[in-house]
Formats: C-alpha cells, sequence, structure tokens
C-alpha cells in the first residue's frame, strides 16, 4: 500500500474535473493520487482506464475515480480488468447504491454529462458509502468467477 488509498485519472475531457476534484478532496484532508492525464491535449481513456485500474486490482489503491467526457469509455475499458468493479455513476443515488450493493470500487464520471458541484456530491456519498455485503456478497462473487 502507499500513502494513498485512492488513485485518479482522467483523459482530456476529463482533465480539468480531476484537476478540480483533486483540489476540492486536499481541501477536506484526502489526497489522491493524480495518474494523469496531466493537460487537456488529448489523449486515449483506456489507457489510463487500464493503468489506474490494474494497481486497484494490485491492491496498491482501494479505489479510483475515473473522467473521460462521458464516463462510458473509462467504465468499459476498467471493466475488463479481473476484480474491478466500475460504475459509471451521474446522480447521488446510483453514487450510494454502486458503493452498497455493487461494492464498486472504481467511480467513472463524464465531465460532459456532470456539472461541478453534482460531481463533487457525487464523490462525497461515493467515496463515504460502504458494501452492505449480506446478500449481495454472493452476487459479487458471481460476478468475480
Ligand atoms: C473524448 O472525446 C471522449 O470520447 C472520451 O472522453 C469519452 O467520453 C469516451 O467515452
Amino acid at each position: 500500500m502507499t500513502e494513498f488509498s485512492l488513485i485518479m485519472g482522467s483523459d482530456h475531457a476529463g482533465f480539468e474535473l480531476k484537476t478540480k476534484i483533486i483540489k476540492y478532496l486536499k481541501a477536506k484532508g484526502i489526497t489522491a493520487y493524480d495518474a494523469g492525464t496531466y493537460s487537456t491535449d488529448s489523449c486515449d481513456y483506456p489507457v489510463i482506464a487500464q493503468n489506474v485500474s490494474q494497481r486497484v486490482a494490485n491492491k496498491e489503491f482501494e479505489k479510483a475515480i475515473l473522467i473521460c467526457g462521458t464516463g462510458i469509455g473509462m467504465s468499459i475499458a476498467a471493466n475488463k480488468i479481473k476484480g474491478i468493479r466500475a460504475a459509471v455513476v451521474s446522480d447521488t443515488c446510483s453514487a450510494k447504491m454502486s458503493r452498497k450493493h455493487n461494492n464498486a470500487n472504481v467511480l467513472c464520471l463524464g465531465a460532459r454529462i456532470v456539472g461541478e458541484e453534482l460531481a463533487k456530491d457525487i464523490v462525497d456519498i461515493w467515496l463515504n458509502a460502504s458494501f452492505e455485503a449480506g446478500r449481495h456478497e454472493k452476487r459479487i462473487e458471481m460476478i468475480e468467477n
């Protein structure tokens, strides 16, 4: 484990929102590791998604937040990695349920879909909600196997 429990990544479309979320979390005492991209220059989201997701799957980090234009490309790529449960979220209820029932370990946001304030609310709720386990445990195992 590193000193960080949260890793964040984005492509060019998500760069500005990623920067704002990192700053927002830092002000709350949460330091997220920034895995790039580091500018608005065009780049390929699958590269970022694979790097970030692999590091979560390897247990280097507990959770990740990935941001692209819609969150969709990041989630499709992230879910290719065994052990990753990535959820694209654009409302606060789904943010909560993706943790409670699905034990999502990657949150995907669309910078062109959600505004900054909603994104911050989603991140807060997602980071603070816990997996309920119980009847959901078996279903997560089914996905894993
Ligand atoms: C980049 O233009 C855009 O396609 C990407 O950020 C993402 O939305 C893909 O799902």
